[in-house]
């Protein structure tokens, strides 16, 4: 009923309005998932244990006490996923594969041959559905068995990421012919190893997160180079990875505060983006001067922010084969008043964010409604990286427990309205995927916030599924490659 009357009240809107803007056909759409979001079967078979199965089990960061062991059921249940993608009528699947599921002691030695038939079986699925499958190799679920070997701060994790990609390649290349390294390097570092906001929560910013995304990048780097030159050949699909961005607007038009806020964008977007993306290749000047300043002022006898050798510059730059991007927010910046001498990543960027409290929000509280925010990251990207093909990986919003959630489907309105804005710009933007397919865990928010189209009901064993009134509008935009202009 009540989405009945929420296509009666779009399809009213349309008619009044009357105005509808068209996607180019190059765009296409999907949606995302991660492994451990939606899995569960967290102990299923031979799986082994990942840092987000330790961090649930023995803390209680999680808001509502919950975990992943269940999460959707999607370990048993990804036919009816597959059903819901065909409802909405999508081109591809985002989803990741769990790395202790495939390898259940995180080493490439010992192989599960249940983990690979599960994948197996959800990639044929979505052949046979006619839906691209688009793998993530790394959706934050680490093997415990190498976080207990310091993670991603050792420097011999892009050695074992390498083995794991290959095993993967190997294993489904055959059929996936789209994929990312990374899913949010940036999120992965500085809420991981800086702060506590993400597992294994190590709190030691202002060196962990410098270390762990150091290793990062090269492990990028490598899975990228063993695609291209062996995998490529044979299985000619296309890699890359997707960075996190939130749009950083200077506060007001002060020379200082436009300093502030590009700063922001270059610690932000750039720590990752422009070893990989820019002529140059390697960290942000600004980042290089700012760390080692610092880090003499503090006594360290280096630098804090490690340095790539000009080999490794040379090694990493153009390890893609297309920007990804997950977008959700903006911030407003400005210069601070005074300068801190603390040790944190958040000290070395010495910028003050701040939201305008006019925007409207969600029930996330870093998640607010600012549409142009979207547009101008975009341009962004354009101007900073020489117009490089993006594929937008993640854009939602979430709100509590709504079925009928008209707010979301404003924010997809408002959103997708930004992302027509930026093509007419001339920015080169391929592909969208709304996050998420349905509601999942939420990481330390736990069940408590919710991206879905679909509603999935937590108390129910069977974990049902139900398209909220935004499935229904998401469908109707893949259906017509139209929108309402807002
Ligand atoms: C992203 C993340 C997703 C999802 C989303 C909403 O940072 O990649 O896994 O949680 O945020 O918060």
């Amino acid at each position: 009923m009540v989405f009945i009357k929420t296509i009666t009240l779009l399809c009213l809107l349309i008619a009044v309005k009357g105005e509808l803007r068209r996607f180019p056909d190059t765009l296409s759409f999907g949606v995302a998932t991660a492994s451990y979001q939606i899995e569960g079967a967290w102990n299923a078979t031979d799986k082994g244990e990942n840092i987000w199965d330790r961090l649930t089990h023995t803390t209680d960061m999680i808001k509502d006490r919950s975990n992943g062991d269940v999460a959707c059921d999607s370990y048993n249940q990804h036919k009816r996923d597959v059903e819901m993608l065909k409802q909405l009528g999508v081109d591809y699947y985002r989803f990741s594969i769990s790395w202790s599921r495939i390898l259940p002691d995180g080493f490439s030695n010992r192989l599960s041959q249940d983990g690979i038939a599960y994948y197996d079986s959800l990639i044929n699925d979505l052949l046979v559905a006619n839906i691209t499958p688009f793998a993530t190799l790394y959706h934050w679920d680490l093997p415990q068995r190498l976080q207990d070997l310091g993670g991603w701060s050792n420097p011999m994790m892009a050695d074992y990421f390498l083995d794991f990609a290959e095993v993967v390649f190997e294993a489904f290349g055959d059929r996936v012919q789209n994929w990312l390294t990374f899913n949010e390097p940036w999120v992965v570092c500085l809420q991981g190893y800086g702060g506590v906001g993400k597992a294994p929560a190590l709190n030691m910013s202002g060196i962990a997160e410098y270390l762990c995304a150091h290793n990062l990048i090269k492990a990028h780097a490598m899975a990228y180079h063993l695609y291209d030159d062996v995998y490529r050949p044979l299985q000619g699909g296309r890699i890359g990875w997707t960075l996190n961005s939130n749009w950083h607007e200077p506060a007001n038009q002060y020379p200082a505060d436009i300093e502030a806020a590009e700063r922001a964008m270059q610690f932000h977007l750039g720590w990752f983006g422009h070893p990989v993306f820019s002529t140059e290749g390697d960290y942000p000047q600004v980042m290089k001067e700012r760390i080692a300043k610092r880090s003499l002022e503090q006594g360290y006898p280096r630098s804090r922010l490690p340095e790539f050798t000009t080999e490794e510059i040379a090694y990493i730059r153009g390890t893609y084969d297309f920007f990804g991007l997950n977008h959700y927010t903006t911030t407003l910046v400005r210069m601070p008043t005074t300068i801190s001498k603390e040790l944190s990543y958040y000290d070395d960027l010495g910028t003050e964010g701040f939201e305008d409290p006019a925007w409207p929000g969600s029930a996330s509280v870093w998640l607010k409604v600012v549409p142009w925010g979207f547009r101008n990251l975009l341009n962004w990207i354009k101007e900073n990286y020489y117009n490089p093909e993006i594929i937008v990986f993640e854009n939602g919003f979430s709100d509590r427990d709504n079925k009928d959630d008209v707010d979301r489907i404003s924010y997809y309105n408002q959103y997708l309205n930004a992302l027509l804005d930026a093509l007419e710009d001339g920015c080169n933007v391929t592909a969208y995927t709304a996050w998420s397919l349905m509601d999942n865990f939420e990481w330390l928010q736990g069940y408590t916030e919710r991206f879905g189209l679909y509603y999935v009901d937590f108390n129910d064993p069977r974990r049902t599924r139900t398209p909220k009134a935004s499935a229904f509008y998401y469908k109707s935009i893949l259906e017509s490659r139209t929108i309402e202009r807002d």
